[in-house]
């Protein structure tokens, strides 16, 4: 396992990439841009979704131009270091800040505790009471407009999801090819694995990984905690040792039903440098040897189709310029960009996440129709599931306060797995000296040495109702989201969070209580009082983390089968396909990042094996 990573200040002198800012001359002569700016594919967003992919395809010896609307913020050490990260999500080099909707229901919605609002003087209030004249903007969402995408800001937990959301793809497709036996085989191709495990493993893919340590030999109270986690799993105290270290990426042949304490895989080199596919590119670039042209602060407005009997794409149009984005807070609208086009021989590839990739399909005139009518979008295809079926990992925190202050704030202790109302673990979480309630403006709020929290993550959510429309046809402009929590199954799925969030207090409880002990624990929610002695109803919590849940892992919202089919070609039109975390029929287990990058090296094959139609 990997030493206990020092917070900040011994990481930020260590040595980080030292790339070239510009392509090396080599690079320039191989990718010299043909007369009419064509190259045979291109690539829409750098995320885990395109970066790994159009890096591939360059490799395989094909021309590809990855098109970015952010800039390259590797160097950048809140983003280079990973111990940064929350600085990082809180970055404006790299933030694009969304604001949702989690329903329709505006008395729900205006119990959102951390509602953000636009000031009169331009700032953000985060809360219920703003000052006058503040505008409502909505719950805050963020993601990374920037070279890499979403995993050059995310926690890096790197999880293969339970076999079940790889099989019920091949099941529902009827594309054996999305077996979770065979999608492992991706997991080892890109990993470069740096810890031990029982399970084979990658040791040569792009993707370093490194498991967590979780302090069990080095921080009593970790320890502590593990144990009691371990035994309320039904495990023996000489078993938590061994289980804290247990691989979630493993291939055990029953892994969806082991519950109980796992490592911390993620996507971390060995001595701290967050690896993701931004580095990944940027190496593939710095090569100098591979027909791969990365072009930066380039918004992609819409596909260009040779409107055929079967129209197909054959380029794209973009704004050239520096965050032309209105999510970007750097954005100006007085910067209006240079248009350009490019051409693509082969096929177009769109990677712009689970937001934006609908959003460029309905500018496109890929959508329903009625939406498209309404913004004079002319329509190519008539698909009313763009921009539906989006959903999102519910997520809950127990959060509580020590009796004194924790060992080692803000270390990451292990994670579990639970096994609440389905036949197979539905719950993931990961307990820690630290405060996660969701996202706003300047998150998370640090409420001391004492805070304790078990961050929960609800895997496998049933409401699937949520979506993603356009409030304008300007490319500039973020879409309409409303994500649409708990719409269908809520019963189930509130009372999955409840029964976790139960069950750590169960434990929570058995803390030990003498002088200078960690325990007793006191409850700031869902249920305030010192832990063993509230009295809050069922339904009281229920509402609470009904109103209070967050997420940041949205997928679906041009999922296969209505928009896409198993080989991700968008449906109705020929040389386009749709490759990130919109994708996918069904939100992949707890965290997206992982199952992404194998589904951008999946799509790789599927599209060299139709290079030669082309
Ligand atoms: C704060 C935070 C923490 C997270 N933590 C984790 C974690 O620990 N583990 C995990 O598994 N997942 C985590 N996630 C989720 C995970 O990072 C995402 O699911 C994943 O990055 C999705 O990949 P993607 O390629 O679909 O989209 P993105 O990562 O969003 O990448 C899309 C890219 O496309 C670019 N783009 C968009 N529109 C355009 C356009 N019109 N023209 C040109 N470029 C465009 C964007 O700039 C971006 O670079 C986290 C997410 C957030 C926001
Ligand atoms: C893996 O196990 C070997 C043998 O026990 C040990 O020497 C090595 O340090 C371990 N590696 C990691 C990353 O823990
Ligand atoms: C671009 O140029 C290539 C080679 O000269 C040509 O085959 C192709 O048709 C052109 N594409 C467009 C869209 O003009
Ligand atoms: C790191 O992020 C913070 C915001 O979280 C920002 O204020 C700071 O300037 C960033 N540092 C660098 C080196 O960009
Ligand atoms: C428990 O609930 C009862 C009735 O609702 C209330 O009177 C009492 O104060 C509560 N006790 C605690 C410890 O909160």
């Amino acid at each position: 396992m990997a030493p206990i990573l020092p917070l900040l200040s011994g990481l930020l002198s260590l040595a980080v990439f030292s790339h070239s800012a510009v392509a090396a001359p080599a690079t320039e002569a191989l990718n010299k841009p043909h007369d009419n700016n064509t190259y045979e594919y291109i690539v829409v967003g750098s995320g885990p979704g395109g970066g790994p992919i159009a890096a591939n395809l360059a490799k395989a010896g094909h021309s590809v131009l990855l098109l970015e609307a952010g800039d390259d913020q590797t160097q950048n050490v809140n983003v280079s270091q990973w111990t940064n990260f929350l600085l990082s999500g809180n970055d404006p080099a790299t933030r694009w800040d969304f604001f949702v909707k989690h329903s329709d229901d505006e008395a729900r919605e205006s119990r959102y505790i951390r509602t953000t609002w636009r000031k009169p003087d331009g700032g953000f209030y985060v809360g219920l009471d703003p000052p006058a004249g503040s505008k409502r903007l909505g719950i805050y969402y963020p993601r990374a407009g920037t070279l890499g995408g979403c995993a050059m800001h995310n926690g890096c937990l790197t999880m293969n999801p339970n076999d079940l959301d790889w099989d019920d793809i091949a099941r529902i497709t009827g594309d054996e090819s999305w077996s979770a036996k065979n999608m492992r085989k991706y997991l080892v191709k890109l990993e470069n694995a740096h810890y031990n495990s029982t399970s084979p493993h990658g040791h040569s893919g792009w993707l370093d990984t490194t498991m967590l340590d979780s302090g069990f030999s080095s921080n009593p109270d970790a320890k502590t905690m593990i144990e009691l986690a371990s035994q309320a799993s039904g495990f023996q105290i000489s078993e938590a040792s061994d289980l804290q270290q247990r691989d979630m990426n493993g291939d055990q042949a029953n892994r969806d039903s082991l519950v109980g304490p796992f490592g911390g895989v993620s996507h971390i080199k060995p001595d701290g440098r967050r690896s993701s596919p931004g580095y990944y590119v940027k190496e593939t670039v710095d090569a100098g040897k591979y027909p791969l042209t990365l072009q930066l602060e380039s918004l992609v407005t819409k596909v260009i189709f040779d409107k055929g009997d079967t129209p197909k794409a054959i380029g794209v149009e973009y704004l050239k310029g520096k965050s032309l984005y209105s999510a970007d807070p750097r954005s100006n609208p007085n910067d209006k960009g240079t248009p350009g086009k490019a051409y693509a021989s082969k096929e177009v590839i769109i990677s712009g996440g689970a937001f934006n990739t609908p959003q460029i399909l309905l500018l496109s005139g890929i959508g329903p129709k009625a939406q498209l009518k309404k913004f004079d979008i002319p329509v190519i295809v008539d698909n009313p599931d763009v921009g539906r079926n989006l959903a999102d990992n519910y997520e809950s925190s127990m959060l509580s306060l020590a009796a004194r202050d924790v060992n080692g704030p803000g270390q990451i202790f292990p994670s579990f797995f639970k096994t609440t109302v389905g036949k197979i673990r539905d719950i993931y979480m990961w307990c820690g000296g630290f405060s996660f309630e969701g996202f706003w403006p300047g998150f998370p709020q640090d409420h001391g040495p004492k805070q304790y929290e078990c961050a929960i993550v609800h895997m496998n959510p049933r409401s699937q109702a949520g979506s993603v429309t356009l409030q304008s046809a300007n490319p500039r402009d973020v879409p309409n989201i409303n994500l649409q929590f708990f719409k269908d199954g809520s019963e189930k799925d509130l009372q999955a969070i409840y029964e976790a969030t139960s069950w750590v207090r169960s434990w929570l409880g058995k803390a030990p209580t003498t002088a200078g002990s960690i325990g007793p624990f006191t409850e700031m929610h869902p249920c305030e009082g010192v832990v063993g002695s509230q009295n809050c109803t069922v339904e009281s919590q229920k509402t609470y983390i009904k109103e209070q849940a967050y997420s940041h892992h949205a997928t679906s919202s041009c999922r296969i089968g209505e928009v896409l089919d198993s080989k991700f070609r968008v449906k109705g039109v020929k040389g386009l396909r749709v490759v990130d975390a919109s994708s996918f029929p069904k939100v992949p287990g707890g965290f997206p990042v992982l199952p992404t990058m194998m589904l951008s090296e999946k799509a790789t094959e599927d599209v060299l094996a139709d290079a030669k139609k082309y």
